[in-house]
């Protein structure tokens, strides 16, 4: 035994990253290549009643302009979840119709991208405009029926009783705003084709083999046509799990005019274009007895979706997962806005979810006196009461606990505006934390070289968050081998099917896999450990041997409810007459059983909490009520925060392997951290200054 797997090794891909040598997608280096810049709507909703395209065609090194006039061949997909999606289901250049501000129009092709960008502002388009729906409230909300197959109505008991039945009560309604994905890395894509049936795609992409069934779909094309290749994604958090229009309509283009074709959107079209989360407005009543225990907890959630597709943001996910009540209810409804189409990002629906649930959970506590630790530690829940089933491996109270011992949360005063420091009031805030677990498929090869070293080869994607760390970490382990002879290659969809990286599902669904096919290549070496393997493998004069394992989920989700728990714990400095807020002090705890890595495991919670801070005091977006346009476009106009914004965020994981899970017991770690956050903050503010503020983000109007 090594002991790797819970120590905290450095990351594999850190050098690569710091030193510029991983590459991107637009970064691939194709003879040949040419450039494209799309073309995009100036209204939010009406149709083109006239395209002309001739300027453009003539301006110099312009090879192509596509319109929906000349639109490039595309098949329709399946466009199932875990089929062939995509993100919107409208193909792009369907026809004249304009839903939202920003919808691509138009893609010019040219020698260079400036070429390309210069003629793309030469076509000259006319509009018959309607009236767009940019604000939510003039929206018509309707039942959102299901997502992904998962009903979205719940009842247990009744609510109404429930209600008059309680002593304390609590109804209030929480707003979250309009947030961008703001990755580091653009939206881009380079589409080869080698001839008019073979076709390479250089793209960020979450799950290789998933795009790689969707372009194939797309195109008339055997999956084994299409090699999907990302070693490398500069930040996701969900927006680059599917292809997007612009990137169907460049491999179309591409196709077409037997060119390797690059598109790399602008900020201001990947905030347009490429998804983004849903404003919500989420209406939450709780009722209780005199002791704290919930007689009802009902949650109604409404968002936002575009013209062009259905995305609910899946906020009342959350609510039968977290506390017990005997009578719960959650609704969602959603309405239809001239944007584009919202999706996934970093906990969907958990994270606007918990911000409502653990605000209200605050509020009642306040009402009835109780600390708030108390109140959610007496209203633990052993079993899912939607799937009705109990949890693996929960250790939330553990959290609790553990969380204010380190904070010292005994200390904490009773009473509003009762702590100051340096003329500035503090207050002191906690919320829970919550996720579910997933876990896909996954193969994975382990190759033994002569010189000692092992490579380790499956499809799966590191968007960042320490995939390759984790998988040869494992690997590590599995060999008895040093982290240093390990060489992990991921991203490609000629390797083992690796699954997908969305749904904090990467490690548990890769660890399991790379510990089985570790076993497969010793076994197959006839030998012990990988030194044996080693020299056997001299011995024979065989430059390689190789071992192929898959791991795959059973019937364990019959019989458990798999879910990664957590608790934050959170300081505020607030000075009232400037509205100025500092968070000081971050405490976070969290069980998501065995953690395979300390050191990535403990820096994605600190992302995770960062990520959450933004959502809670800087992260708006609104549409422009006259053009339709998101009002932020780039790094300048949307606020998230930066360095002098965050103090030191101490992580600490408790709990066991779940075993119950996978032979790993290991649950994932990617999302789960920002659950929680914005209320805890706004927990901490109402502790501080007596104001509880239920709409984000809170920024220093709201404070003064
Ligand atoms: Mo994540 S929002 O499942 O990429």
């Amino acid at each position: 035994m090594n002991q790797v797997i819970g120590s905290g090794i450095n990351r594999k891909d850190g050098r690569a990253k710091v030193t510029g040598t991983a590459t991107y997608a637009a970064e691939h280096q194709i003879p040949g290549l040419v450039h494209g810049y799309l073309v995009t709507a100036s209204i939010a909703h009406g149709q083109i009643t006239n395209i002309d395209t001739q300027t453009a065609e003539q301006a110099s090194g312009v090879i192509a302009v596509f319109t929906h006039n000349n639109r490039p061949q595309i098949c329709k997909p399946t466009n199932n979840f875990m089929a062939s999606k995509i993100y919107e289901a409208r193909l792009p250049l369907s026809d004249n119709q304009i839903h939202y501000a920003g919808q691509i129009i138009g893609l010019v092709v040219a020698d260079t991208f400036e070429q390309a960008r210069h003629a793309a502002h030469l076509v000259k388009v006319e509009y018959a405009t309607q009236e767009p729906i940019v604000v939510a409230k003039n929206g018509t909300f309707q039942e959102a029926i299901s997502m992904f197959g998962q009903k979205m109505q719940f009842e247990k008991g009744n609510c109404a009783t429930g209600m008059t039945d309680a002593i304390a009560k609590i109804e209030a309604t929480y707003i979250t705003s309009t947030e961008m994905h703001a990755a580091m890395e653009p939206h881009a894509i380079i589409a080869h084709w080698q001839d008019a049936d073979t076709l390479t795609i250089y793209e960020p992409s979450q799950w290789v083999i998933g795009s790689q069934r969707t372009y194939a779909e797309l195109f008339g094309l055997p999956a084994e046509k299409v090699r999907i290749i990302t070693p490398f994604i500069g930040g996701a958090f969900g927006c680059k799990a599917f292809p997007w229009p612009h990137a169907i309509l460049c491999t179309a283009a591409a196709r077409q005019l037997q060119y390797p074709l690059k598109l790399v959107l602008s900020r201001r079209q990947v905030t347009a274009n490429a998804g983004h989360r849903s404003e919500t407005e989420q209406k939450i009543r709780l009722g209780a007895n005199g002791d704290g225990s919930l007689t009802a907890i009902e949650h109604t959630a409404k968002s936002c979706t575009s013209p062009v597709d259905v995305f609910a943001e899946p906020c009342t996910g959350i609510t039968s997962a977290m506390y017990a009540a005997p009578n719960l209810g959650i609704e969602q409804e959603i309405a239809v806005m001239n944007v584009g189409t919202p999706t996934f990002m970093r906990a969907p629906g958990e994270n606007p979810g918990m911000w409502a649930l653990e605000s209200a959970m605050d509020e009642l506590a306040w009402e009835l006196k109780i600390d708030p630790v108390e109140l959610r530690l007496k209203n633990e829940t052993k079993e899912h009461q939607h799937q009705c089933l109990p949890f693996s491996a929960k250790h939330f109270a553990e959290c609790l606990r553990v969380g204010a011992e380190q904070f010292g949360w005994q200390d904490r005063p009773q009473q509003v505006r009762s702590l100051t420091r340096d003329g500035k009031l503090i207050g002191w805030g906690m919320a829970a934390s919550t996720f579910p677990a997933f876990r896909g498929s996954a193969s994975v090869t382990v190759r033994l070289l002569a010189d000692s070293t092992a490579e380790i080869l499956t499809s799966g994607n590191d968007m960042g968050t320490g995939a390759y760390t984790v998988v040869a970490a494992t690997a590590a382990e599995g060999l008895g081998l040093p982290v240093e002879q390990i060489r992990v290659k991921l991203g490609d969809s000629l390797l083992p099917n690796g699954g997908m990286a969305g749904g904090s599902q990467m490690s548990a669904t890769l660890v399991p896999a790379v510990m089985a096919a570790c076993k497969e290549v010793l076994k197959t070496a006839q030998a012990t450990t990988a030194q044996e393997a080693f020299a056997a493998l001299r011995e024979s004069g065989e430059a390689t041997l190789e071992a192929t394992a898959s791991a795959a989920p059973g019937g364990e989700g019959k019989k458990w409810a798999f879910q990664s728990w957590g608790a934050h714990f959170c300081e505020v400095g607030i000075d009232e007459e400037i509205g100025r807020l500092q968070v000081t002090r971050w405490v976070s705890v969290m069980n998501i059983g065995q953690v395979i890595n300390a050191k990535t495991a403990a820096s994605q919670i600190r992302g995770a909490v960062i990520m959450g801070i933004g959502h809670a005091l800087m992260e708006e977006c609104h549409f422009d009520p006259n053009i339709g346009y998101p009002v932020v476009y780039d790094f300048a106009t949307y606020h998230f925060p930066t360095h002098a914004d965050i103090p030191r965020i101490q992580v600490t994981f408790v709990g066991e392997p779940d075993l119950n899970f996978n032979p790993a017991g290991v649950r994932g770690v990617g999302e789960i951290g920002i659950t929680g956050v914005s209320a805890a903050i706004a927990n901490a503010i109402y502790h501080a200054t007596g104001k509880r503020i239920r709409d984000l983000p809170i920024t220093p109007d709201k404070l003064l």
